[in-house]
């Protein structure tokens, strides 16, 4: 009798195996539990719509190829972080902060903000904005709602196995740094003094964000600031503007050197830096003589309601600043996958979410 129980009980097992492995096989679980994003218009996904801010977007053609329309993106369809959920099996789009009604933010929550950088003032010329130790504290209630949720034994272990994408910085040169005539930080620091003083401030939100049980970190350097359309417009000039992207360049070894840091005093942890500024993609073909896709206004920004280019893909801008899907894609996909430690140091983001 109680031989026959044990085997039953032996094979029930075997069966919940066998149902749970298939499951998984199936509904592909995503590579990680949980995604949490902090950033800027690069990552931000309607966090800014319900903001008196002009560095919001939420109305066509913004959106023209997402499935839903507009939604907030600064760009033609999905963000670079999208595709990046995507990659990692998410069957979902990580809901953003200011509109999480109905989602599960167990499994993440999107911080960003247009316009938004590390230092509190950045972009606030166009409006209010979510600076990055904003999002933080927005992190920091969310954590609180996924305790009561998951239980505050769990919540820990769980914050532990999630990816946190940062990808900030951009605004705190483009509208910071960069525009002296609203901000005082040019004249405080040269171009090398600023990147040390972000990257410090940076520091203090990713070690807060680490006390929060934050331990797999992706972050992504800024790009080539000066080869933004908006810039070589505004300089006159049908050449990237070489003082803007030094200083992005400058910002960026310092980002790389704070990985080195971290990853040596905070050994439960590992951070890896994406080098977006060197991103190279030799299948992608565009028109040169047109960068930029929709019809912008001063701003910068698409003009509401104005058919934007029929071929997206040909064009790596979407409006003056932002890049269309084509080129998010490509980003998303090296930042994922790649073999270049010049690009994914010291790993890409598929090797970060297996440790
Ligand atoms: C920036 O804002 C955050 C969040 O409101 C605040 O905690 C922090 O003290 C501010 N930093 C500075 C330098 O003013
Ligand atoms: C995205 O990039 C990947 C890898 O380069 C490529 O295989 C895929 O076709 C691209 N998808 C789109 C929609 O451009």
């Amino acid at each position: 009798m109680i031989f026959e129980m044990d085997c039953e009980i032996k094979l029930c097992l075997v069966i919940i195996f066998l149902f749970s492995s298939a499951t998984n096989c199936v509904f592909g679980e995503p590579q990680v539990p949980c995604l949490f994003i902090f950033g800027d218009s690069l990552s931000d996904s309607g966090n800014n719509n319900d903001e008196s801010t002009d560095a919001k977007v939420n109305y066509k053609p913004y959106g023209i190829d997402f499935p839903s329309g507009p939604t907030g993106r600064f760009t033609n369809g999905r963000t670079s972080v999208d595709i990046l959920g995507d990659l990692l099996g998410f069957d979902h789009y990580i809901p953003p902060y200011a509109n999480t009604n109905g989602a599960d933010i167990v499994q993440g929550v999107n911080y960003a903000s247009g316009a938004a950088g590390i230092r509190n003032e950045t972009g606030t010329h166009l409006g209010q904005d979510i600076s990055m130790g904003m999002q933080l504290e927005h992190h920091r209630d969310i954590v609180s709602q996924i305790a009561k949720k998951v239980g505050s034994e769990e919540v820990q272990q769980h914050l532990n196995k999630c990816l946190y994408y940062v990808n900030i910085g951009s605004n705190d040169y483009l509208n910071n740094y960069f525009l002296p005539e609203y901000y005082p930080s040019n004249g405080k620091y040269n171009a090398d003094q600023y990147a040390v003083a972000l990257v410090e401030e940076h520091s203090t939100y990713l070690k807060a964000l680490h006390d929060l049980g934050a331990r797999k970190f992706s972050l992504i350097g800024l790009g080539t600031i000066g080869c933004v359309p908006h810039e070589m417009i505004r300089h006159g000039k049908k050449l990237c503007v070489e003082e803007e992207s030094k200083a992005a360049l400058l910002f960026n070894d310092k980002l790389k050197a704070l990985v080195d840091r971290f990853n040596e005093e905070l050994p439960d942890a590992k951070f890896i830096f994406i080098n977006t500024a060197i991103m190279k993609d030799d299948s992608l073909k565009f028109d040169m003589m047109n960068l930029i896709c929709c019809k912008v206004g001063s701003n910068g920004q698409c003009i509401p309601n104005e058919e934007p280019c029929k071929d997206r893909k040909m064009h790596p801008f979407f409006d003056e600043f932002h890049p269309t899907e084509v080129l998010n894609n490509a980003t998303a996909n090296m930042a994922y996958s790649s073999p270049d430690p010049a690009f994914v140091y010291p790993m890409d983001i598929s090797h970060l979410v297996k440790l």
